[in-house]
């Protein structure tokens, strides 16, 4: 007897199939195939061949890959008895329940009372496969590794596209050739991390932006992931994600992965990109209002640090607004003693040094202006210099003796009395003031490893979600540390970096795309000169990077000329009158031919309008601009095209490229086959161009 079973929307086909009562495998994803090919033929068609030097066979790369059944790479599943004993289950067919999105496959081991289950959703509108497994056990064992549902990567790539970063360096995505062996990458520190965003992008040979096959991989978990993608001896490719190996720290009856979203596209790197973006954005996150327009941030914390004066931050918060601001953001510095990094966290009572009176007169002041306001907490943390450490110093994870992170140690957040100190500490703020967001840091990495850690703050965030469910959070940890769909499940918006360096912003966000709808990712206009790199970029540079995601100003904003006035009200009215489509859109990502230029495409919802954000990062190798293709548009109809920031141009620009001074009414085709002439232009700045459909 085999079994076989099939998922399909139009734009994929998944088919899983076993033979007897094994494990199933993935015999079959990519394209959509007729369903003239039954599951059944298409499992014996996919078996391959063996010769010397190899088993009588080869095992199966199922769901789990088994030790016991001779795998020849990393097994899906490792853990041991309470004794220490190495177990090897032998999963046999127990149940599946089949619907048309769902699958949900069972197998168990009788004899270890070991029970395996994979869980398969296939959400149509989005093309994404959101795959799980649990696992379940009649004694306690002692869980090391348990993947998500395994599948197969694609032979015909030479390489594969995975991410790694840093502290104002975030999403840098590195091209990793495939080879025999292991390409293994663990995030350790208990947070999804800088260094290793749970993404693996694998792209077809000749696959690039706009084209061609690609699978897309990402793991829903903040606590720390495993990702391995192996190369079998005998060639063939498997990809692993889960929780970071070790990090349960205590024997169990339950385990279960987070999810791993996967999805399969023809269109280029693009329909990866774009799946992810919708389903995060369309299934995922859940907005307080999401009719509501995502609203102008201001952050106070590059314009004041931890300087808090309630004067200034009025003056601050007045100016914000006649620039555009609908929210602001009081950042780090409100609480306990807190005058510099090295004190406080855990002490979340105002400090009445800088508000005698509360924080009642800045969230008046700030109301008064119609703005929202948000306010600052790391709630997993604490400073050995504080209350809070000095009463409970039991409360820390970790060893006494640990090493401190920025002054800082991590509470346990899975102790009853930790969660609910921080949920009663929070919501005594929350009811006391009209506070609608709070930015939710997490600074330091954890000392150990450690699943119930991460539990446990999803519980805190679920918990505060259900009670005030008008409040949004913002997830940061010293910019993106903390980035994926897990903690994206309870929060709104991510501080994708603490880089405001527009430059620098610019290919972050662009690289983050690939996962990150606008809708999310926050972009501030920061100071002049940037804080962090030191480099002094113009208005209209920065106010058009922050422009292009969910957009905010973050500097001291009593210190801009009335010209930086003009300009940065005039970019922000912009986001304004656009933002409604573009927080829908698609981020397409374009192919363009010159390194200097990193370009995309935010395309609309109903494709009857896009906006093209051409960014000049250097001087270009060559003299003049290289047209730039556009994507995803329809080649029969015509579009309006036109330069929204011409006074960008420049007095080097001599000739004059239609875009200069009119607007281009042209073919789809045209578009993507030849491509947007746009002028000579200086480093550090972008062309912005809107699109709409004529017949509209
Ligand atoms: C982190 C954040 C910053 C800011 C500071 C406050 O570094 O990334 O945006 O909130 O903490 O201490």
């Amino acid at each position: 007897m085999s079994h076989c079973w099939r998922l399909d929307d139009g734009r994929q086909t998944l088919v899983l199939a076993t033979k007897g009562d094994l494990l199933p495998q993935v015999v079959y994803w990519g394209k959509p195939l007729p369903t003239s090919d039954t599951s059944a033929v298409l499992a014996e068609a996919h078996q391959q061949d063996f010769t010397g030097g190899m088993l009588d066979g080869n095992p199966d790369l199922s769901l789990c890959p088994e030790a016991s059944q001779s795998f020849p790479g990393q097994p899906g599943l490792r853990c041991r008895n309470t004794q220490g004993a190495l177990l090897h289950p032998k999963f046999r067919f127990l149940s599946a329940e089949e619907s048309a999105n769902n699958l949900v496959l069972t197998y168990q081991d009788t004899a270890l009372g070991i029970t395996y289950e994979a869980n398969f959703v296939l959400t149509p509108q989005t093309g994404l496969i959101t795959a799980w497994t649990r696992l379940t056990s009649t004694k306690p064992i002692w869980l090391q590794w348990l993947a998500a549902p395994v599948f197969p990567a694609p032979q015909n790539s030479s390489e594969m596209l995975d991410v790694s970063g840093r502290w104002i360096g975030e999403f840098q995505i590195n091209t990793v050739p495939w080879s025999a062996g292991i390409h293994l990458r663990e995030s350790r520190t208990g947070r999804s991390g800088h260094e290793h965003f749970p993404g693996l992008v694998i792209p077809e040979s000749g696959t690039n932006n706009t084209t061609g096959q690609a699978y897309g991989f990402h793991y829903g978990w903040s606590g720390g992931h495993k990702m391995i993608a192996e190369e079998l001896p005998d060639g063939r490719r498997q990809v692993q994600f889960g929780n970071a190996t070790d990090s349960e720290l205590t024997s169990g009856l339950q385990y279960e992965t987070a999810k791993l979203y996967a999805v399969f596209s023809d269109q280029g790197l693009n329909g990866c990109a774009v799946a992810f973006q919708r389903h995060l954005r369309d299934h995922i996150v859940k907005f307080a209002k999401a009719a509501m327009p995502r609203p102008v941030h201001y952050n106070c914390w590059e314009a004041i640090y931890f300087d808090h004066d309630i004067s200034v931050l009025k003056q601050i918060a007045t100016k914000a607004k006649s620039l555009g601001a609908e929210r602001f953001v009081l950042d780090d510095g409100w609480f306990g003693h807190r005058d510099d990094d090295t004190t406080s966290l855990g002490d979340w009572q105002i400090d009445s040094r800088k508000y005698p009176d509360g924080l009642g007169p800045i969230v008046d002041h700030v109301s008064a202006l119609d703005m929202q306001f948000g306010l600052w907490f790391e709630p997993e943390m604490v400073s050995p210099n504080s209350a809070l450490y000095r009463a409970h110093p039991d409360w820390v994870l970790g060893p006494a003796d640990q090493l401190l992170g920025r002054k800082q140690m991590v509470l346990d957040m899975s102790l009853q009395e930790v969660s609910e100190y921080l949920f009663n500490s929070i919501a005594v703020l929350l009811r006391k003031y009209d506070i609608t967001y709070i930015k939710w840091d997490h600074n330091r990495v954890l000392p150990i490893s450690d699943a119930d850690q991460t539990r446990a703050s999803y519980a805190l965030l679920a918990r505060l979600q259900i009670n005030f469910p008008h409040v949004e959070i913002e997830t940061c940890a010293s910019g993106g540390g903390r980035i994926d769909f897990g903690i994206l499940n309870h929060t709104q918006r991510v501080w994708l970096s603490d880089s405001n360096d527009a430059l620098e912003r610019s290919r972050i966000q662009h690289a983050a795309a690939l996962f990150l709808p606008s809708a999310v990712t926050g972009s501030h206009v920061g100071p002049r000169q940037c804080h962090t790199t030191g480099r002094v970029f113009n208005m209209e540079y920065r106010a058009w990077v922050a422009a292009q995601r969910h957009m905010g100003f973050e500097m001291d904003p009593r210190q801009i000329s009335d010209l930086e006035t003009q300009t940065l009200s005039d970019i922000t009215q912009w986001y304004k009158d656009n933002r409604k489509w573009m927080m829908q859109a698609d981020i397409l990502r374009l192919d363009s031919s010159d390194p200097s230029v990193i370009a995309e495409m935010q395309l609309a919802q109903d494709r009857s309008r896009f906006v093209v954000f051409s960014n000049q990062l250097e001087t270009s190798a060559q003299i003049n601009p290289r047209p730039l293709r556009l994507t995803q548009l329809d080649p029969n109809d015509t579009y309006i095209v036109e330069l929204k920031n011409p006074s960008a141009i420049h007095k080097l620009s001599r000739g004059n490229p239609l875009l200069k001074s009119r607007k281009l009414q042209i073919s789809g085709a045209w578009l993507m086959a030849h491509g947007l002439n746009l002028p000579y232009t200086m480093p550090s700045s972008v062309w912005v161009v809107e699109g709409k459909k004529l017949s509209l």
